[in-house]
């Protein structure tokens, strides 16, 4: 018997390498062609097809998403809370419908929406939802997006629009955390947020990384075979789209209020087991006749309601309220808590914000709280059990002191943090500081993660960023699980920190209310750093989005002897403090507008772009009566040059545009 069963395993596991050697060899095929395809396609450019597969790795950059108005204006659904609203809505409908209608019951994702428009079986467009009218069109972000497909199969309609819901499945938005952890990064705070932040990106190819998934859930057009939603939705399975699974209870019919309320109740318990987050139950009237005579209100159809579930609440007990102190200084209070499991994860601590929450809430020590799981990943206390509150508990007084440095806090007028002032001394500030310097969007310092930052603070080798700068290799190899390879990476990665621009820099000295945007605009104005320092009051109001705080902020900042002295040693280690201007650059080709096409044999088609952008005109993709110059280079596309003919557009050879620029 015994050796039945080992015959058995080792079949199962020879199985298993067989599945497993398929798919790696199916990867590599697929892999293989695929850059066969790249190779080809980079050297016949005028054959590359919007749709290539090419396209889902990404690359292409959009600078600014255009927008586009919906053909099909995209409504809302009406929403509720409460079931009885869910019973008298099926009431109602049933009484307007001249037959019984059927129902079809869906998950309700918790993502963006998405409008992707078909045209002879190919994806020509995706628009987001915008304000229902009108969108942005993120079309080259969505041709990275794996299950949404570039050409479909079947028998599809000649023109028509796919509605779905783009979300972020919750191993790629936790890997996509760990990451930002490891790097000591602010998480991102929830799947739905970062899904349509990604969604926006410039870079494609960042979004084709990040792994976003897409459901379908209704399709629009005007010669469409299908009579109902979920005909409708079974073909959009067959065209090649991700739908939901019938066999999963993902989508069901429904013939009356029942077997709705019982879909409901499965997914209120099942919906923590899915790999996505869902917000709700979608309900539809699945005829389109029906739907038809149902109509609409002015924001949302008759024929379909939306159960929005409760955000999952537990009751635990409070067993300290301990306080962060962050790279500004401020001040966050933090609720520890008893360990309870809340929506599939422990939650052992919950964010109080500031002295105003935990006044409002009338903490007392001990207190059995109740924890909610909102929007972010941080859980959040909704209220106190007043009932179980012990008669002697003391209420929770906020502090007076750092609980780090002990210097007396202060909260400014109008402001609802309170502040440890003591700058120059208190460790998580000095710290912080230092994690910030190096964080990604500013001196994208690799290398030093917070453990790191603490081990060389803790021996007294940095104290401020300027001493980054003078660490050596063995400073760093001798501290503990430091690797030669990992310390030599950050010497370099510190050393190359220096060409970082002069805007990133800014927004790396970590001066309060200076964030990306506000550095960009204050380096574009001083250009200089000793500008900005010498700037009075009235100068710095004078720039764009500057206001008094931000102005007052920065004066502060430079005020302070110790904080010159960093800048005049970042000075002398050659951080970049002023802002660069390319060798090459000019403003030659401003407000012209170019198409490159072919193949050339000077410059390569990336050089060209680049010295497009570079001498400030703008490149586009196809011609159209706004194209200034097509910049023709050798095998074009004969329908190009026809279309450029038409349009009296100029065309230019690679000489000619190396002449422009006195190349
Ligand atoms: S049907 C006329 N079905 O929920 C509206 N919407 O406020 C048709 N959503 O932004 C929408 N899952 O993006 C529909 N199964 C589903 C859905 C769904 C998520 C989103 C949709 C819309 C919002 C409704």
């Amino acid at each position: 018997k015994k050796e039945a069963v080992e015959r058995e395993k080792r079949l199962v596991e020879s199985k298993k390498a067989q599945v497993l050697r398929a798919r790696k060899d199916a990867q590599n095929l697929l892999n293989q062609a695929n850059k066969e395809l790249e190779k080809l396609e980079s050297e016949n450019p005028e054959f590359i097809e919007e749709n290539s597969p090419t396209k889902r790795v990404g690359g292409d950059i959009t600078k600014k998403f255009g927008t586009i108005v919906h053909e099909y204006p995209m409504l809302s659904l009406s929403n509720t809370y409460s079931e009885e609203e869910i019973i008298d809505w099926e009431k109602r409908i049933n009484k307007l419908s001249p037959t019984p209608p059927t129902y079809v019951c869906e998950l309700k994702y918790d993502g963006v929406a998405i409008g992707i428009r078909y045209e002879g079986g190919k994806l020509k467009q995706a628009v987001t939802r915008g304000d229902g009218t009108k969108g942005e069109d993120v079309t080259t972000n969505v041709r990275t997006i794996r299950t949404i497909p570039l050409s479909l199969k079947g028998e599809y309609p000649d023109k028509f629009e796919i509605r779905g819901e783009i979300f972020f499945p919750l191993t790629n938005f936790n890997r996509l955390n760990d990451q930002k952890a490891e790097l000591g990064e602010e998480l991102y705070a929830n799947p739905r947020n970062t899904a349509s932040g990604t969604l926006k990106l410039q870079n494609s190819a960042i979004v084709a990384e990040r792994g976003l998934d897409c459901y379908l859930y209704g399709v629009y057009g005007e010669r469409l075979a299908a009579k109902s939603h979920s005909s409708a939705v079974k073909s959009a399975g067959d065209w090649g789209f991700k739908i939901p699974d019938e066999g999963k209870k993902m989508i069901s019919k429904c013939s009356n209020i029942d077997e709705i309320m019982s879909f409901i109740a499965y997914w209120d318990k099942q919906r923590s087991n899915l790999p996505f987050e869902i917000d709700g139950i979608v309900i539809k009237v699945d005829d389109y006749i029906q739907q038809e005579d149902l109509g609409f209100t002015s924001k949302s159809p008759r024929w379909a309601i939306a159960y929005k579930f409760k955000a999952e609440q537990v009751e635990t007990k409070l067993n300290e309220v301990t306080y962060q102190v962050g790279r500004t200084g401020a001040i966050t209070p933090v609720a520890n808590l008893e360990p309870v499991l809340l929506a599939q994860t422990t939650v052992k601590r919950a964010s109080l914000h500031n002295a105003d929450q935990i006044a409002k809430l009338d903490l007392h020590q001990g207190d059995s709280v109740y924890v909610e799981k909102g929007g972010e990943i941080i859980p959040k206390i909704v209220g106190v059990n007043l009932a179980r509150r012990d008669k002697d508990a003391e209420q929770i007084e906020f502090i007076h002191n750092c609980p780090e440095c002990n210097t007396e806090l202060v909260r400014k007028e109008g402001e609802v943090q309170h502040y440890c002032p003591n700058f120059i001394g208190c460790a998580p500030q000095i710290k912080g500081r230092i994690e910030h310097y190096i964080s990604r969007k500013a001196m994208d310092i690799d290398g030093l993660g917070p453990e790191t930052i603490d081990l060389l603070f803790k021996q007294g080798l940095i104290e401020n960023y300027a001493d980054l700068y003078e660490l050596t290799f063995h400073d760093i190899v001798e501290l503990e699980r430091m690797a030669d390879k990992s310390a030599n990476n950050a010497i370099k990665s510190i050393k190359e920190s220096k060409n970082i621009p002069f805007e990133s820099v800014l927004f790396a000295l970590g001066i309060r209310y200076v964030g990306e945007t506000v550095a960009k605009k204050l380096a574009k104005h001083f250009k200089h750093i000793d500008a900005l320092i010498q700037a009075d009051n009235d100068e710095l109001i004078g720039v764009d989005e500057i206001g008094e705080k931000i102005a007052q902020s920065i004066r502060q900042f430079f005020e302070s002897e110790t904080n010159r002295i960093i800048v005049e040693r970042l000075k002398t280690y050659g951080v970049n403090l002023e802002v660069v201007i390319e060798e090459d650059a000019s403003d030659i080709l401003t407000d012209k507008t170019f198409v490159i096409s072919g193949v050339f044999e000077k410059v390569s088609r990336k050089e060209l772009k680049e010295l497009i952008e570079k001498n400030g005109g703008k490149n586009t993709g196809s011609i159209s009566a706004k194209t200034n110059f097509l910049v023709a280079g050798d095998n074009m596309g004969p329908a190009k040059l026809a279309k450029a003919t038409d349009l009296g557009v100029t065309i230019i050879s690679e000489d000619e545009f190396l002449a422009m620029l006195n190349l």
